[in-house]
């Protein structure tokens, strides 16, 4: 098992972690996820550089989208047995102290279709601003602010009272990114955000992201490992529910430190 280059430890405390360099805003140690008796994730430690983007690759029931859902605790929501920890800040968001419901808002999540509410486009970006209870200004504020970070504004700013699910599935898929940007998360989850898109609403995506993490620290599950090269600073490799390699995209894809890897991404399997 290789967990990334070596160096110094980074500054946010998480001590001999694998990491790449530089700041690390979100980081598991040893995560391991049961349902019963059967172990789905192994002790993944992986720590998420801030202001960068992570891909999280590997076949088909390896562990991705459980390993995701832990990271702001949806995973207990689906009667899986979480031990290990998560550090976000600084904190470990499995302490006894801490309100799984204010983690799930802190750290928001987009699935692989997008799951708008029947609601107007603005009342779908305004739900967290509300649950927060911000006066009405902010409120409209926080909207345009979140729309335009996804990329939308342009094409919905005449429409903000419209049904949401009248906007094209690429489109939705924005407005849902939009609704998690609202609350300020400072991290962004995704899992197979574009499964569901075609190339265009893919590539609009692909480019929001890449802005987002001027501000953001984006981790995204992808199957498909072109749009890994494209949009990741780092990628890991899961395998069987473990953590198999954690690099430098370019390094993990061009000179990767495992077999399992290397037979992964020249398609010798999954
Ligand atoms: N709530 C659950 N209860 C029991 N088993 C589960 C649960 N959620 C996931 N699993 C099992 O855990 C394993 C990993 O599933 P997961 O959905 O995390 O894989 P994945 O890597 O995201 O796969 P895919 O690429 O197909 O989305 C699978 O064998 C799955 O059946
Ligand atoms: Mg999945």
């Amino acid at each position: 098992m290789s967990g990334g280059p070596g160096g110094p430890p980074p500054a946010g405390g998480v001590g001999d972690l694998p990491f790449p360099s530089g700041e690390v805003l979100l980081s598991s140690s040893r995560l391991t996820v049961r349902s019963g008796t059967r172990e789905i994730l192994s002790e993944v430690s992986l720590a998420f550089p801030r202001q960068k983007v992570s891909a999280i690759i590997g076949p088909s029931g390896c562990g991705k989208t459980t390993y995701v859902r832990c990271l702001n605790r949806m995973a207990e929501l689906a009667g899986l047995t979480i031990t290990g920890e998560v550090h976000y800040r600084g904190r470990n968001i499995y302490d006894p102290g801490v309100n799984p419901v204010q983690v799930r808002r802190r750290i928001g999540m987009v699935f692989q279709r997008p799951t708008v509410f029947p609601s107007s486009i603005y009342e779908n970006v305004a739900f967290g601003l509300r649950l927060e209870r911000q006066s009405r200004l902010e409120v409209d504020r926080g909207v345009v602010r979140s729309l335009k970070r996804a990329g939308l504004w342009e094409e919905v700013r005449e429409d903000l009272d419209r049904p949401a699910l009248a906007l094209s599935g690429g489109q939705q898929q924005r407005l849902c990114i939009a609704r998690a940007l609202a609350v300020e998360p400072g991290v962004l989850l995704m899992d197979e955000p574009t499964s569901s898109l075609d190339p265009i609403a893919t590539q609009k995506v692909e480019d929001m992201i890449y802005e987002l993490k001027k501000e953001y620290t984006v981790v995204i599950v992808t199957h498909n490992m072109q749009q890994a090269a494209r949009v990741a600073d780092y990628t890991a490799f899961l395998y069987q529910g473990r953590l198999v390699e954690f690099e430098e995209t370019r390094q993990l894809f061009e000179s990767p430190q495992e077999k399992l890897t290397e037979n992964y991404i020249t398609g010798r399997f999954g």
